[in-house]
């Protein structure tokens, strides 16, 4: 940079010195002529003073003849230095008395009328001289005339001072206007910069700002156009909740994105192979995070890179590990990456849910950090990111990266594509930074989600999280305001996206709810007017299904008129069962609605059914229509989406929510039963309260529920991630067209 100005200090001042010399050289013979006027007026004047000066004496002496007093009085006179010489001549134009100095050539010239006076310039071969001649008369009679001579070789003099001082003046003026002008065009140029990125980051360019000149005024104009659109438009697709749609979503796709490949990367896979006696059968499994992305997947196509955990995955790939899905109408590609035992081991079940898992949830579990499932989770992220790599038919894809198990792979990608969007997605809560501080490998999880464009959570208050870890452990930019961290020349966008499910667009095949309520009960082997609760979670201590069968108990406690009448159905996914924890809190589950059974069973009755095995989505469905009350009761959960689910499947618009304040869900479905799950007695008077709802009141909640879920969709979330990206790639455009034009014009100015 400083090389640089140099060189644009000389480019200026060379031709401005020359323009400015010349300018001087052609100034210089006019200030000549001004000041030759000046002077020879000024000799005018002396000439008249001094002239008055020596008429009275001259009076005396002239009519006395006295030579002697004539020369003395003129050689006292000529000691002025101007004053060259002077001479008398009588009137009859005699030379009489002269200093030694007068010139001979000069003679006596014409007499003068009387008073008369003359003045005039004569040059002389030593040189010009002014020469003043004015009458001397004594009572009307002339008696001659008295001559001065003054020397003007002082004002050439004088003339020649000027004249360098003009030049060093302008020579000088060159030097510091060319400085001025340099220090000046690098000052714009800075705030030039800074106020273009005040306005990319959607401040307005301040009023003093040195942008404000011709060159750069209509770029100016046009971005604040654009950025004044694009705000326009997010506006309108946060504030006004349109009818998302896949059709929408791909229309996104292909106006925004011009067609961009979008490549997602998550641990789960959306489709699982698996052996089973009567062959491969395909499965979905109990992740909230493929209930979302896999919609969006099937609205955008590209391709989804996830671990190969099936017992039948292998068989059913290509050569390049690929199949497509779903399978019965294929949309997508799924590109699967098979870990080892090892990996498996020390990067998902070890530092994912040993360690990342509770450390995010803090839900009363330890987290467990060990180096060697940091080093599996280290080669197993570089796995991923070079898949993506791999796939990449482009170098500037959109890259999806799903949730806590990839935190280091958005540094990875933008390290080989530095030109990819990278989206990256984080599924689960984000701690306070006491509690993230808990890893030891804060500072790296960190560097590595900064490596992204965009970073999603589901609420506001996990953002705010994110930022205040950073700005803990990092050095880095933040802006709070505008949510952007810059570290080591990448800016993070960090932006709350509350996830969502697809709305469902075909119910006509659904099983109508009263079917469902009495088959399910049927099935179940409970009365057709059984009141029932219903719980569906993965089988994890997050959920707070131990809380929930407390609050059940607690309700049979508090209302025994409901022992018999009342069943609570608890669907539990089996999840991560090879951990002591998640084997530990099953056993806790069992033994929990075991005791609670024992209590209250009479008969055949028994309060809790407790169904630890895998539902698939239609089944789950039909559950959600059967039950009076579905309960979530998560002690920390980023989202929830069965919370959703279940709005989504009661179209005829009743059924009741207990959902607790400790979910994202819980800051949107204001019309649930909010319950702090901690607190069982709550629970169990909102789970009664539940029961007892009359169908009208849960008709309006349902009701205004269901429109919320149905507009704020999952295809809402993909889109404004994905309109956001598509805003950040045409932001990159707009700076690289500003940096190419700022340096045109620099080049311009200079
Ligand atoms: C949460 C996580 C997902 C995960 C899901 C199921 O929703 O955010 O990333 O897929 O749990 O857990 P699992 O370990 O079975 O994938």
């Amino acid at each position: 940079m400083p090389f640089r100005s140099f060189q644009l200090s000389l480019r200026f001042i060379v031709p401005l010195a020359l323009v400015l010399s010349l300018f001087a050289y052609a100034i210089v013979p006019l200030v000549d002529n001004l000041t030759l006027r000046w002077f020879v007026k000024d000799l005018d004047i002396r000439s008249q003073l001094l002239v008055n000066a020596l008429q009275d004496p001259l009076l005396e002496y002239v009519p006395q003849n006295s030579g002697k007093k004539i020369i003395q009085l003129f050689d006292r006179a000529v000691q002025d230095e101007r004053l060259y010489a002077l001479a008398f001549c009588d009137a009859g134009g005699k030379l009489r008395f002269k200093t030694v100095t007068y010139p001979e050539s000069l003679g006596c010239w014409k007499p003068l009328p009387e008073t008369g006076v003359r003045q005039s310039l004569v040059g002389l071969p030593q040189g010009s001289v002014h020469v003043t001649e004015s009458a001397l008369n004594r009572d009307s009679q002339y008696l001659g005339k008295l001559i001065l001579v003054h020397d003007m070789s002082f004002i050439e003099r004088r003339s020649a001072d000027t004249k360098k001082y003009i030049i060093s003046l302008f020579a000088l003026l060159a030097v510091v206007i060319s400085l001025i002008t340099v220090f000046v065009a690098h000052l714009s140029w800075r705030g030039w910069i800074s106020a273009v990125k005040g306005l990319l980051r959607g401040e307005l360019a301040p009023r003093s700002s040195t942008v404000s000149t011709s060159e750069v005024q209509p770029l100016m104009g046009d971005l604040r156009t654009l950025l004044r659109e694009f705000k326009v438009e997010r506006r309108t697709q946060d504030n006004s909740p349109q009818a998302w749609t896949p059709e929408k979503l791909r229309s996104l796709l292909h106006d925004e994105l011009a067609g961009d490949e979008v490549l997602v990367v998550s641990n789960r896979e959306p489709y699982i192979h698996v052996r089973t006696p009567g062959g491969i059968e395909v499965r979905r499994p109990a992740s909230g995070l493929v209930t979302a992305v896999e919609p969006v997947m099937r609205a955008c196509s590209g391709t989804w890179i996830a671990h190969g955990a099936g017992s039948a995955d292998r068989e059913t790939v290509d050569g390049k590990d690929r199949v497509p899905v779903p399978p019965a109408h294929p949309a997508y590609t799924l590109r699967r990456v098979w870990l080892s035992k090892e990996e498996e081991q020390g990067y998902y079940y070890g530092f994912a849910n040993e360690g990342l898992w509770p450390l995010c949830h803090i839900a009363h579990v330890r987290p467990v950090f060990r180096s060697s499932d940091w080093e599996q989770y280290v080669a197993v992220n570089q796995r991923f990111a070079d898949a993506v790599v791999s796939e990449a038919r482009t170098d500037d894809p959109v890259v999806l990266v799903q949730d806590y198990h990839f935190a280091l792979v958005p540094r990875m990608v933008r390290e080989a594509l530095p030109k990819a969007t990278i989206i990256t997605f984080w599924h689960i809560p984000w701690p306070n930074p006491e509690s993230f501080g808990i890893c030891p490998w804060r500072e790296e999880i960190l560097e590595g989600l900064l490596g992204s464009t965009i970073l999603g959570f589901h609420t506001p208050f996990h953002c705010k999280n994110f930022l205040e870890t950073v700005d803990r452990y990092l050095e880095t930019r933040i802006e709070y305001e505008a949510s952007t961290i810059s570290y080591g020349g990448d800016l993070t966008q960090v932006e709350p996206y509350p996830i969502s499910i697809a709305w469902p667009s075909d119910v006509s095949e659904w099983p109508s709810v009263a079917e469902c309520r009495s088959s399910i009960r049927q099935e179940l082997g409970l009365p057709a007017a059984q009141l029932l609760a219903l719980g569906v979670d993965r089988l994890d201590y997050t959920k707070g299904i131990i809380e929930r069968l407390q609050a059940v108990e607690r309700l049979l406690e508090s209302q025994p008129s409901l022992i018999g009448k009342f069943t609570l159905v608890q669907i539990a996914a089996p999840s991560r069962s090879s951990l002591d924890e998640y084997q530990n809190f099953e056993a806790r589950v069992r033994a929990l609605a075991q005791r609670i059974n024992k209590r209250f069973s009479s008969g055949i009755y028994v309060p809790i059914l407790l169904k630890i095995e895998h539902h698939e989505a239609d089944q789950v469905n039909r559950y959600y229509r059967a039950t009076d009350v579905c309960l979530v009761t998560s002690l920390h959960d980023g989202m929830n989406l069965v919370a959703k689910e279940f709005i989504a499947a009661r179209d005829d618009e009743r059924g009741v929510l207990v959902l607790s304040q400790f979910t994202g869900a819980a800051r949107e479905l204001h019309e649930a039963l909010i319950v702090n799950p901690y607190h069982i007695e709550q629970s169990a008077d909102a789970l009664h309260r539940a029961l007892i709802m009359p169908e009208a009141e849960q008709h309006d909640r349902m009701r205004s529920m269901r429109s919320l879920v149905k507009d704020f969709n999952v295809y809402r979330w993909a889109g404004r991630m994905l309109l956001d990206a598509a805003r950040l790639r045409r932001r990159e455009r707009i700076t690289a067209k500003i940096r190419s034009h700022s340096r045109k014009s620099l080049r311009r100015v200079v």
